[in-house]
């Protein structure tokens, strides 16, 4: 199986599509004609290839987590995002939609937020090229996550409030996307994850494809379980596209209160049929983590469809073990990782030396950011 093509008319199986307003149908299209084109260029692809290198600091190393492996009686390698410039894999994406939007003369981003760390990438990516950038960001993880919100402005670009719905994630996309309907001839919206209309979901998951290729070949041997956390689903699409051709198991670990692929029901979400927390009605639900970044009724698509053939498989943990994760895994390895990565962690946790993840399992996962933005929720009582 290869993920390598354009999804035809940007479904994936059952899922994809690009349900949106009439008026970002020809942006869409223009988009995915220019990334089509980008992709297949080669000088687009050294530019981003080398500011990837020089810039975002890739490759980023896979550290065998010894001393955790030694007490789960695993062998853990772990996928460091957290390394990369700006502390996530967001940079990877951003990188690339920003040189698009650059190539398309568009002159402003509008990204959304949860966690701050696209919003971060965003604007980082802004005042290198010299754009403008807006970032739309729930008024509750601004609370949560005011170190990045202090990033965001520090680095020039505007953050806007939301103080709608649950005031998270999901409210965030939604005023970006208004934001984009009203300026859709200058601004590039700067989506995140694996999300929302064609071409978003393939285009982000080629973006971030170099996580799994970096993966595949630093990896030792071919794992036997390759494990990313799940909100939107960017750096699992990206580590998963690395292993899809081979027998190693794919795990995407959803927050429990997020869990669009354990508890959801296809619905349309953003732009795109997928799997969506809703209620009786069809309306998209709330969804409830500690992680900002997982707090999200939604998943893309390509997981959808991945988990729908049974090539991908999906688990959600408690905030809870996402605590208790975070604080094993720092003083396991010295290593402070996001609570979005945690919940991979927590699930690795829970499955080894069990049937799910049986003793002398080579395990790859992939730790998705760093934690520094979430030690002011950890300081304030979110103990192990
Ligand atoms: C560190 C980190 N990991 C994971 C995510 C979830 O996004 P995705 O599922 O698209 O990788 C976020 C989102 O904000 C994040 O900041």
């Amino acid at each position: 199986m290869t993920l390598m093509a354009e999804p035809a008319a940007g479904r994936f199986g059952d899922f994809g599509g690009r349900y949106v307003p009439e008026s970002l149908v020809p942006a869409c299209a223009e988009l995915a004609a220019a990334f089509r084109d980008a992709w297949a260029d080669k000088t687009f692809r050294d530019e981003l290839d080398d500011l990837l290198a020089v810039y975002a600091g890739r490759p980023t190393p896979l550290t065998p987590a010894r001393n955790l492996s030694g007490e789960l009686g695993i062998t853990l390698w772990l996928k460091r995002e957290d390394l990369a410039h700006t502390g996530s894999h967001k940079i990877n994406n951003v990188l690339g939609q920003a040189l698009l939007a650059r190539r398309l003369g568009r002159t402003r981003l509008i990204a959304e937020t949860g966690a701050g760390q696209h919003g971060v990438a965003t604007a980082t990516a802004a005042a290198l090229l010299g754009l403008t950038a807006t970032i739309f960001m729930g008024a509750r993880d601004i609370e949560r996550q005011r170190l990045n919100v202090f990033r965001i402005q520090m680095l020039g670009a505007e953050v806007v409030p939301v103080t709608s719905g649950s005031r998270t994630l999901k409210d965030a996309t939604n005023e970006a996307m208004r934001a984009w309907v009203a300026d859709v001839d200058d601004a590039h919206f700067l989506l995140g994850s694996v999300g929302g209309p064609h071409p978003y979901p393939w285009m982000v998951r080629e973006f971030q494809r170099v996580i799994g290729n970096e993966a595949r070949s630093q990896a030792p041997s071919l794992p036997d379980a390759v494990v990313a956390c799940v909100g939107g689903g960017s750096n699992a699409a990206g580590t998963f596209a690395g292993f899809v051709d081979t027998t190693a198991r794919l795990i995407g670990v959803e927050a429990g209160g997020g869990a669009a692929m354990t508890g959801g029901a296809p619905g349309v979400v953003h732009g795109a049929r997928s799997m969506v927390l809703q209620d009786a009605e069809g309306q998209v639900a709330e969804a409830e983590s500690i992680a900002a970044g997982l707090d999200y009724p939604g998943v893309g698509p390509e997981h959808a469809h991945l988990g729908a053939i049974g090539r991908a498989e999906y688990r959600s943990v408690t905030d809870a073990e996402v605590v208790a994760a975070i604080h094993r895994l720092a003083r396991s390895e010295g290593i402070i990782c996001a609570l979005e990565s945690a919940h991979a962690v927590a699930w690795v946790l829970r499955a080894a030396g069990t049937a799910e993840l049986p003793r002398g399992s080579r395990v790859l996962l992939t730790l998705s950011g760093r934690g520094d933005k979430d030690m002011v929720t950890l300081s304030e009582g979110a103990e192990a």
